[in-house]
């Protein structure tokens, strides 16, 4: 007999039950289920609505049911369909009748947007940490390799020096902004819709900030069509791991370029390369690969939320039981790859000889003859025209700019002197960009100090948000 088989003369044909059911994949929500009844039911107390004794009841038996479905005793079915009627069903099978006194004034639409509340604070928590550590291993190497020298790419072609520390605290800046979304989503997920019951509340005189307080909650939902019918808040969440996943997957395409052959600018550690089950000289960066592959099925799981929400009436329709296993998935998909990735950049070679010759081999310093003519009052047109004829010349000749005599120079240009080698120098060039958020050594110290401080202040919030989400039960 199901719980609700009150109204229905038939049992539901067998493949309804199995398309229907959710258990399969919400028992993951079994822990949040549990804490969310133990307070609804605290609440239904304390308002009177159910006496002290069965409260008692119903709450020393979700414990048990709870150590049940951890230890894996407790038969969840599909027959029960959820996990929140397999839990009141295990309850009702543990203490009797007096257990079907939990669901009082309570709807599983409610129940469900609670579970799911619940379940994503904690990967938020979760998620920023290991965002944090990813920004802790760029920092580490970034200090690794202040004095690091590679070319800067626009295009993927040469385009002007910077330091291998500037390069990795673009990527730690995008995870800084990264982990500022996690934590401003917080307030629109730390709210509680228990106590909109089915669509329209409930007729027992309930508190539902009582409830919210109980599970650590900033507020309540303020209205009950919306608590019931809103996703928004996983589809922020998809949304935010669709962008940590696409600089992961930036990153990853650039150690996977930089191991290549070609490059040779890094060697990723053996332990997060795999090799060829044909050619016995292969190291594959896979992590990095797969990481960036992976990319696909969390954008997957967002586009696929948002065009299942697309075009819902109110309140809750079934269609929304959709929204769990993408989350679930991209949860489990980030941590995975988060996971790996700060022990894989913190284990990096990095191959500096290799870099520097890539600058030294190159035109890179192009821009800086054309500035270097302008401080001759050459208009920065003219300028670009002239270096555009040397650059050409020495190209033709198999030369570099630093190989030309100041004689060469001075037939394109006589203002040229032999100063102009150590403006060239590639390390001169990266220091001569001392601008703020620029490649100078002093600049790029700068914006050291300002990541080490962003990562207090995220650990900081991290503390302040375990504190908040502690079980109380
Ligand atoms: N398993 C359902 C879901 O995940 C729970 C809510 C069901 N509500 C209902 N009225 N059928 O969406």
């Amino acid at each position: 007999m199901k719980l609700w088989g009150g109204r229905f003369t038939k049992s539901t044909n067998e493949l309804v039950d199995e398309y229907t059911a959710s258990i399969t994949f919400d028992q993951k929500l079994a822990l949040y289920d549990i804490q969310g009844s133990l307070a609804h039911v605290e609440m239904l107390r304390v308002c009177q609505i159910i006496n002290n004794q069965d409260a008692h009841a119903i709450q020393e038996g979700l414990l048990k049911v709870l150590e049940k479905i951890k230890s894996g005793e407790a038969h969840l079915s599909e027959e029960h369909e959820d996990i929140h009627m397999n839990v009141e069903k295990l309850l009702i099978d543990e203490i009797g009748s007096v257990g079907g006194k939990l669901h009082t004034g309570r709807s599983r639409n409610d129940q469900v947007a609670l579970d799911m509340r619940l379940y994503l604070r904690d990967a938020l928590i979760r998620i920023s940490t290991l965002l944090v550590n990813v920004e802790k291993a760029l920092l580490n190497q970034a200090k690794q390799n202040i004095d690091t020298i590679l070319p800067g790419y626009t295009h993927l072609q040469r385009a002007q020096p910077v330091r291998l520390a500037h390069h990795l605290l673009a990527y730690t800046f995008m995870f800084q902004r990264d982990i500022e979304r996690v934590c401003d989503s917080w307030k629109r997920v730390n709210l509680s819709p228990l106590g909109a019951g089915a669509l329209a509340g409930t007729t027992f005189p309930i508190d539902r900030n009582y409830v919210a307080q109980k599970l650590n909650f900033d507020g309540i939902c303020p209205n009950s069509l919306d608590a019931v019918s809103d996703r928004d808040f996983v589809v922020e969440f998809l949304s935010n791991a669709s962008l940590i996943s696409m600089h992961l997957s930036r990153l990853c395409e650039e150690l996977i370029q930089w191991s290549s052959a070609e490059f040779n600018f890094i060697e990723l550690d053996d332990a997060f390369c795999t090799g060829s089950s044909m050619m016995p000289q292969k190291k594959n960066p896979d992590v990095a690969e797969l990481v960036r592959g992976k990319t696909g099925r969390v954008y997957g799981n967002l586009m696929s939320l948002l065009t299942t929400l697309k075009g819902l009436p109110l309140a809750y329709n079934k269609d929304m039981q959709e929204d769990k296993e993408g989350m679930f998935d991209t949860v489990e998909t980030l941590e995975g790859a988060l996971a790996l990735f700060a022990p894989m950049i913190d284990t990096m070679e990095v191959k500096k000889e290799n870099m520097y010759e890539a600058v030294v081999k190159d035109y890179s310093n192009a821009t800086d003859l054309a500035d270097y003519l302008v401080g001759k009052d050459i208009p920065f047109r003219e300028a670009h025209a002239i270096v555009g004829q040397i650059v050409l010349s020495c190209i033709q000749q198999k030369k570099y700019l630093l190989d030309l005599t100041l004689e060469q120079y001075q037939e394109y240009c006589p203002h040229i002197e032999k100063d102009i080698y150590q403006v060239l120098d590639p390390k001169a060039v990266v220091d001569a960009r001392d601008v703020d958020g620029g490649p100078a050594k002093n600049r790029v110290l700068d914006q050291m100090d300002i990541a080490e401080d962003l990562i207090q202040t995220n650990l900081g919030w991290i503390k302040e948000k375990k504190k908040q989400v502690e079980v109380l039960f």
